[in-house]
């Protein structure tokens, strides 16, 4: 049966063609035709490179670069006009020097006829906060102003001694007419004022056409305590604007805004209003926008998982299981395989050298740990029924690429020496999964493209049976490249050793970042998660390696609890750690993933940091306590453990409604619903919702997942009638169990894919 559908769907896909990038979705502004145009300062196209660390930088506008620019110099060009007059005359050509931005042309003002020379400028209408005067003084010369109720004020009295210097004021009360008076003659240079709306800075994305928007990102970071404020505005036409927010000036990281309702604009705007300190500048290193699924992409259509919920859910452990006494057999309640990270420095004193597994097995250790027997150590992973997928970890940091003499054959012989001592095929069979590297990011993407080859077909020429996965790596940027994030999947793992690998292996937790530039953990269906980057590896996966399962190794939250605290800014609390564990485990299902391996299995004894309370349990301090997620997993595995993921009722911001049901041949044969509001564990709300079926479903018994010390409560069966059922939705997830009537056929859908992925099951 599995032999018949694998090549029923490489037909289905055989005509389409490798392409590394099939998992991006390419941002509006890294389309061509567009542009980027700031109102000063460098590089306005850095805004659009790709690289959030390169930026645009503007221009300073004070202490006189706002002189030149019309918006912001409230004065520029006024004595072209008749508002300035010389000693009570003005001129038919003006006296332009006087506000021309320039302050290397300057204009003589004379003794006039009542024995004074006498410089006015009408600036009624004109609101400015700071006034700028140049000039050469014989004798004191006093500048002043008339208010708008006609009351004059002596500003400053001019010397010498101030000649040809910046003579800066500030302004508080509406000016309707400035004066320079002397009993002497005096030249002024320049005249200029700061007008109130500050000093602005704005950089304009015009992408050329109008384009859906429904996310923008910005890493829009200006400096330390550079701007009062930033604000995005988004344009159709860059003449009117819609302000869509305030951003925070001083959020470091890139931040994502998502518009109320997607919307077409042609021009992205970002205006900073900068504080007014002599030389600030302000920044934008990177602008992006997207339509409402942002760099995620929409969700894949939903397909009937072949895996159950049991054999999707395991767990990250480690050698020893941090000296749990317990161990493998406490993890068994909640997993069936676990997933250890094997350190190859372990196994290898150097690259190049045979891992010596002959000699492990009798008990003389490896090449590189006398004391080490893998044998021993999986041996109790399997007896307390777990499988066991060894992720071979290594870096550039231990093992760097220069000691590998050869790389490809060494990596080559270190797989086939594994496979032989652990593969199902020809070795103990203790190990059913190989991962080659964990997150090996270090590297070079061609260095670990190679050592992907070579240990990938060494253990396929020995073994066809085990699992041979790559790294993990993401498939939705590739920015975070070298030197340390070599992280995306597009350079490292290629056509060429696509037949000798078995799954693609990736890692995703739940992040966003705050308005703050604060990276926070959220729930796992929230629009803008990282969560969602599972959809971008799913697209690379159905066009270059459609018959691949996708194994999700790395996920989870960190939480208190146990007595033990959560430190880190992506902490939530013990009970949405066990609501969002029960709900992602739904989600990856429908997303068809074939594993979901939990990270970690213990909280670390001694850290702050994030990933040190993700624990199903607690640390050795506190004996390993079950926390509520451990709990969570086991009261999910009891009712639902043999069920498969089948499709999906509704899935919008109202609620969640899945239904499970055995895989196989069995059309439509439902035994389960599950439902749940998809936002924060925090909202304490419920919410009904009535729906209709796709066929009538009687439920037989109900269950609330709590996330709290008692893990599940009976709850009353939702009503139903006829083909319409109706829930009260919390963020809890709601288990159904139902009867279903005879399957109707999955082929009256229509839907020729769902048709091919059924049999194939
Ligand atoms: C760019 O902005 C400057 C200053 O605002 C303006 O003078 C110029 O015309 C703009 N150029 C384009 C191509 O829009
Ligand atoms: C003008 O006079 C009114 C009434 O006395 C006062 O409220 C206002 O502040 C004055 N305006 C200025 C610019 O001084
Ligand atoms: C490890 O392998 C190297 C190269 O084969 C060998 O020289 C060395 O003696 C080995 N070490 C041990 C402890 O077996
Ligand atoms: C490995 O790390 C070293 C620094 O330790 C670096 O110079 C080198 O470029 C890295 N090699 C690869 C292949 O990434
Ligand atoms: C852990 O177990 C040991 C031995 O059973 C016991 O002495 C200790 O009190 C326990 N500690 C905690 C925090 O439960």
């Amino acid at each position: 049966m599995l032999q018949t559908s694998l090549f029923l769907l490489m037909i289905v896909h055989v005509t389409r063609s490798w392409d590394p990038d099939a998992g991006l979705i390419t941002s509006w502004t890294k389309m061509s035709g567009v542009t980027a145009n700031a109102s000063s300062g460098n590089y306005p196209e850095r805004v659009l490179d790709g690289d959030d660390n390169t930026h645009w930088s503007s221009g300073s506008c004070l202490p006189t670069g706002y002189m030149t620019r019309p918006g912001l110099n409230v004065l520029l060009n006024l004595c072209r006009t008749s508002a300035c007059q010389i000693n009570g005359v003005s001129t038919s050509q003006g006296f332009h020097e006087l506000t021309d931005a320039s302050t290397y042309t300057s204009l003589q003002i004379d003794i006039g006829q009542n024995n004074k020379a006498m410089l006015t400028l009408d600036t009624s209408g004109k609101d400015f906060k700071q006034l700028s005067v140049w000039g050469g003084y014989h004798g004191d010369t006093h500048l002043k102003v008339v208010d708008s109720n006609g009351t004059e004020t002596l500003i400053h009295t001019l010397t010498s001694s101030d000649n040809y210097q910046r003579k800066t004021f500030d302004i508080s009360t509406q000016v309707n007419r400035i004066s320079l008076e002397s009993a002497t003659a005096f030249r002024v240079t320049e005249i200029a004022a700061l007008g109130r709306v500050n000093c602005l800075e704005r950089i304009v994305v015009d992408l050329g056409v109008l384009r859906r928007i429904g996310v923008v990102r910005t890493r829009h970071w200006a400096g330390t305590n550079t701007a009062y404020s930033t604000s995005l505005a988004l344009s159709t036409d860059g003449q009117t604007w819609d302000k869509v927010r305030d951003l925070q000036p001083s959020a470091l990281h890139a931040v994502t805004t998502r518009l109320q309702s997607p919307t077409e604009y042609r021009y992205i705007a970002l205006e900073y209003n900068v504080k007014l300190r002599n030389y600030n500048k302000v920044y934008c290193w990177e602008v992006d926008a997207y339509d409402e699924f942002g760099v995620w992409g929409a969700a894949p259509s939903a397909q009937p998982n072949p895996v159950c919920i049991r054999d999707m859910l395991g767990v990250n452990g480690i050698w020893g299981w941090g000296y749990n006494p317990k161990g493998q057999t406490l993890y068994s309640r909640v997993a069936s395989y676990a997933r250890n990270y094997h350190n190859l420095n372990w196994d290898v004193k150097d690259p190049d050298f045979d891992p010596q597994f002959d000699q492990m097995g009798e008990g003389h250790g490896t090449n590189a740990s006398w004391w080490l027997n893998w044998d021993n150590e999986y041996g109790k992973w399997r007896a307390a029924g777990l499988q066991v997928d060894a992720s071979i970890q290594f870096l550039n940091k231990t093992f760097g690429a220069s000691v590998w003499n050869t790389p490809r054959q060494s990596a080559y012989n270190y797989g086939r020496e594994f496979a032989r001592h652990f593969g199902p095929q020809v070795g103990n069979g203790l190990v059913t999964a190989f991962e080659v590297g964990n997150e090996p990011w270090d590297y070079s993407a061609d260095f670990y493209a190679s050592v992907l080859k070579g240990m990938a077909t060494g253990a396929r020429d020995v073994d066809q049976i085990i699992n041979v996965l790559p790294g993990a790596f993401q498939a939705y940027t590739i920015a975070p490249e070298e030197p340390k994030h070599g992280n995306y999947i597009g350079t490292r793992v290629k056509q060429g050793v696509s037949p000798f690998i078995s799954a693609i292996n990736m890692h995703s937790y739940s992040f966003i970042t705050n308005d703050n530039g604060k990276r926070v953990a959220t729930y796992p269906e929230h629009k803008d998660s990282t969560f969602n980057s599972i959809r971008n590896m799913i697209r690379w996966r159905d066009t270059n390696v459609p018959y691949k399962p996708i194994w999700l190794t790395e996920w989870g939250w960190d939480a208190d609890g146990g007595q033990e605290d959560c430190a880190a800014s992506e902490c939530v609390t013990e009970r949405a750690q066990a609501i969002y564990g029960a709900r992602g485990l739904f989600l990856s299902a429908r997303l068809g993933l074939a594993r979901a391996t939990w990270y970690f299995y213990a909280n670390l004894p001694t850290c702050n940091t994030l990933f040190c309370r993700s624990g199903l349990t607690t640390s050795t301090k506190h004996n390993f306590t079950e926390k509520a997620v451990f709990h969570m997993f086991e009261s999910v595995l009891s009712r639902l453990g043999e069920a498969h993921f089948r499709s999906v009722v509704t899935e919008d911001e109202h609620g969640y409604v899945y239904l499970f049901g055995p895989s196989g041949t069995t059309l439509q044969k439902i035994t389960h619903l599950v439902a749940w509001l998809p936002v924060d564990a925090g909202d304490v709300s419920t919410r009904t919702v009535t729906l209709t079926m796709p066929m009538a479903l009687t439920p037989v018994a109900t269950w609330r997942l709590t996330g709290g010390d008692v893990a599940v409560t009976e709850d009353s069966n939702p009503v139903v009638d006829g083909l319409v059922m109706t829930l009260s939705l919390t963020t809890r997830p709601l288990i159904v169990q139902v009867q279903s009537p005879i399957p109707v056929s999955i082929i009256e859908s229509g839907d020729k894919r769902k048709f091919e992925t059924f049999f194939e099951m």
